[in-house]
């Protein structure tokens, strides 16, 4: 596959690191020192599919096709308010596109998941242009009253819209069973039968576990790609990294030895918006005229699971 669009959507309401200390024991200094964060985009009158759709459809026009030439849908998607049917049908309808859709839950490495699932239906002939979305609330799933996780995230969107072509240049996908580390646990309906206890909490993180986990896997996971594609690390122009937090990406820029120019961020002004992230940072990218034909790029994501995806493609653009 190749990538030929990108996309995005943020929520209106961006949230300060001095609008949290106003009703959390926190600060800025915490907030900047810890995780790199400055400010993140909140959903408050958003629904997450409208802003699902906004970047599919600025996806698939930075693409040059229309609806009617996406042939498959795929959705990374944690949580939303539907628990059915799935985002990438709600899209579906939206755009106005009549293809088979599904949704893809891989936490924050989901977005990389669904390339590469793309590029499997594309090399097996069932599909020709496919449209890959990212949308993600990671705010609804925290407790705003604990310092501790909920100042870590944002809301958005992000879209990439593939083809045929040679420009995944590989991948890699792991999981490894790890659920007391980072989860999310909601009840469902009681029916007259239920006796198991069940009980609804916030998302449960364990940040030091998740930090050092995460930057081994990651440094790994491109250590590996690099070395099955013979290149070293500095033939990659940029790292697209999970935003997650400012330290994380600068320890694995320390690990493949190399300077921040080859890492963009924008944790800054977005937090961490799940799998979003890489999708939301690669259409910066794209749309700032960073990216030249032939660029080398490497995206990288982990999340809950424990879930880590990577690949290395070449822009094609
Ligand atoms: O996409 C999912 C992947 N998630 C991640 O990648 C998150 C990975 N982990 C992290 O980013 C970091 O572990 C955190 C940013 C979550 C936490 O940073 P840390 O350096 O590991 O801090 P800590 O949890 O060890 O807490 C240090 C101190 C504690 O106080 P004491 O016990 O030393 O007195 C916390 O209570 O900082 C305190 N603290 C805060 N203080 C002010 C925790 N949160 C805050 C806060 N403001 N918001």
């Amino acid at each position: 596959m190749k990538i030929i669009g990108t996309g995005r959507a943020n929520p209106a309401k961006i949230v300060t690191n001095a609008m949290l200390e106003e009703f959390l024991d926190t600060s800025d200094e915490w907030i900047r020192e810890r995780t790199g964060m400055t400010e993140r985009h909140v959903i408050s009158s958003e629904k997450l599919e409208d802003l699902a759709t906004e970047a599919a459809l600025k996806a698939i026009e930075n693409a040059g096709v229309t609806p009617a030439d996406i042939d498959y849908i795929i959705c990374s998607n944690v949580v939303n308010e539907y628990i059915t049917p799935g985002l990438s049908c709600i899209i579906q309808g939206a755009i106005g596109a009549k293809c088979a859709c599904v949704d893809v839950n891989a936490a924050c490495s989901g977005f990389i998941y669904a390339l590469d699932m793309a590029d499997d239906r594309i090399k097996s002939g069932k599909a020709k242009t496919i449209l890959v979305v990212a949308a993600e609330e990671p705010t609804r799933m925290v407790d705003w009253k604990d310092r501790s996780i909920c100042v870590l995230f944002g809301d958005g969107a992000g879209a990439a819209v593939v083809t045929e072509g040679d420009a995944l240049i590989g991948s890699r996908l792991t999981t490894v069973s790890k659920t007391e580390c980072l989860h999310y646990v909601r009840t469902l309906e009681p029916t007259p039968y239920i006796t198991k206890e069940e009980e609804a909490k916030p998302m449960y993180m364990n940040g030091r576990e998740v930090f050092k986990t995460a930057v081994l896997s990651s440094s790994r996971d491109i250590r590996t790609l690099l070395d099955e594609a013979g290149l070293q690390p500095a033939d990659i122009k940029y790292y697209i990294l999970h935003q997650a937090n400012m330290r994380i990406i600068e320890a694995i820029c320390g690990q493949l030895k190399l300077d921040m120019s080859h890492f963009p961020t924008n944790v800054a002004h977005y937090g961490n918006t799940s799998s979003a992230s890489v999708a939301i940072l690669l259409d910066e990218l794209n749309r700032d005229g960073k990216l030249q034909k032939g660029d080398k790029l490497v995206l990288s994501a982990f999340g809950a699971g424990f879930t880590t995806g990577a690949c290395i493609i070449e822009w094609t653009k």
